[in-house]
């Protein structure tokens, strides 16, 4: 009798919530839905892979992605470069509020990863880079898809860049490159 209640119960809950917000966990996303928090993330990426196929993509606008930058404990944290969006939650000692490389959290900052401006270059601007450069946003790139811990979740979409706009200049502070 007990099990029943409370089996229906569950049911119940999973329902209601389905059928008012359209999601199984009343709206809920963050740390408690994500199986990372229960399985290690390579564990349950090929176990979802296996069971529902490649996952779909999601399309963030700048703003959306803005909201993943670490700073809420309950979301993931993500970041993009040229436009593809990865989930580092597994990295929150890098990204997490307050470390290192927080500021790479929440967008799209490619131009920095290069040019070592970590203040200046927090955009997807890659005007005037050079051929090098370039290459250098293509190794970060296959630094995030091939990361064992981190995954690709989808693109983020920008606003087409000014071609008046002027090219963002270098910057004096630039990390890890040669004055
Ligand atoms: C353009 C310059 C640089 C960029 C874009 C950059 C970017 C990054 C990123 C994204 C990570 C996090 C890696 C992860 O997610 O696991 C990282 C880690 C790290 N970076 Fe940098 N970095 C730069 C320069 C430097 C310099 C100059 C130093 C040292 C003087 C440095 C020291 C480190 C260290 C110690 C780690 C931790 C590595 C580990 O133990 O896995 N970085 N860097």
């Amino acid at each position: 009798m007990g099990v029943t209640v409370l089996l229906w119960g569950i049911i119940l809950f999973f329902l209601g919530s389905y059928l008012i917000t359209e999601t199984w966990t009343w709206g809920y996303r963050g740390k408690w839905t994500n199986l990372n928090t229960y399985i290690p993330a390579s564990i349950c990426i090929s176990l979802h892979r296996s069971i529902f196929g490649p996952p779909k993509e999601l399309v963030f606008s700048e703003e959306q992605l803005m909201r993943y930058d670490g700073s809420n404990p309950n979301l993931p944290i993500y970041v993009a470069i040229d436009g593809d969006v990865y989930d580092v939650t597994a990295g929150s000692m890098w990204y997490g509020l307050g470390a290192s490389y927080h500021h790479f959290a929440g967008k799209d900052a490619a131009r920095a990863y290069v040019t070592g401006c970590f203040q200046d270059h927090l955009t997807h601007d890659l005007r005037g880079l050079s051929e090098k450069q370039l290459k250098g946003v293509d190794h970060w790139k296959k630094f995030y898809e091939n990361h064992h811990k981190y995954f690709k979740v989808g693109r983020v979409l920008h606003a087409p860049i000014d071609e008046h706009a002027p090219i963002p200049p270098p910057c004096k502070q630039a990390v890890g490159q040669k004055p």
